[in-house]
């Protein structure tokens, strides 16, 4: 599905909610009146298309990075493996030691300062600033693979000091775990909602938002994503603040 008609929907849903709250107001014999009504808890998952050709050279450099890294890592597991190539790719200046020399990095970076400020003025009605998008950090993970003991798996977790997070999904074998959010506000059986993720497209949330990836079994293909944090503060995203 088209962004553009995603994002209709749900400015229609929000407009329903609008009509069907104002529908009966009530009449000034009322014994009371309204003050405000706000959905609390409303948690934000945007999916877009991506129309740079940046798939498969962002699939060729993950490969070729993680394949150069492995031989320098002393893996007791694949969760472990996965957090030291993160830590490989970060620097003290929040930059990305393995990948800050590539054109297709620089472009997905810009991509994704794209979506992260529509999102941020469409839902939250906040500007990013530029020390905001200069901050901007990216990185890859490399789950799966021929190696039949490979498999990804990443416990529930949240990311720190930020406002949105995006994950872009470069190559996504069949089958692979999907997604998982979970409200942190509620209840770990009522707030919880799996997305599938599919190639070439970006999955924007809320840093807040607790998730895991379910386990990839190994399989021909890797699994590769880059996941990137705008920084910032968890309070921006806490609350839609939709107005009913
Ligand atoms: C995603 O692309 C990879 C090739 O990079 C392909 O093997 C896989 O089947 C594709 N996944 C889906 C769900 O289309």
């Amino acid at each position: 599905m088209r962004p553009l008609l995603l994002f209709s929907l749900l400015l229609s849903l929000t407009q329903t909610s609008y009509t069907t709250a104002s529908a009966s107001p009530p009449s000034s014999s009322s014994s009371f009146t309204e003050v405000s009504s706000k959905l609390l808890w409303s948690t934000l998952l945007s999916t877009f298309e991506v129309h740079e050709p940046i798939q498969i050279p962002l699939v060729d450099a993950a490969i070729s990075a993680y394949t150069h890294f492995i031989p320098k890592s002393n893996p007791n597991s694949d969760a472990i493996l996965g957090d030291q190539f993160y830590l490989a790719q970060v620097s003290p200046q929040g930059t990305n030691k393995v990948f800050q020399q590539d054109p297709t990095f620089t472009q997905l970076k810009e991509t994704m300062a794209e979506v992260f400020s529509y999102t941020l003025q469409q839902f939250f009605n906040v500007q990013p600033t530029k020390q905001q998008l200069d901050g901007l950090f990216c990185w890859a993970t490399v789950g799966g693979g021929p190696n039949p003991e490979s498999q990804t798996f990443h416990p529930p977790h949240t990311h720190k000091n930020s406002v949105l997070s995006a994950v872009y999904y470069a190559s996504i074998p069949t089958p692979s775990a999907p997604i998982t959010f979970q409200d942190p506000r509620g209840s770990w059986t009522s707030q919880i909602h799996a997305h599938q993720p599919q190639n070439n497209t970006i999955v924007v949330f809320p840093s807040w938002l607790e998730h895991y990836i379910g386990v990839t079994p190994s399989s021909p293909q890797y699994r590769i994503s880059y996941s990137c944090n705008l920084p910032g503060s968890h309070h921006t995203t806490t609350d839609l603040n939709i107005e009913l």
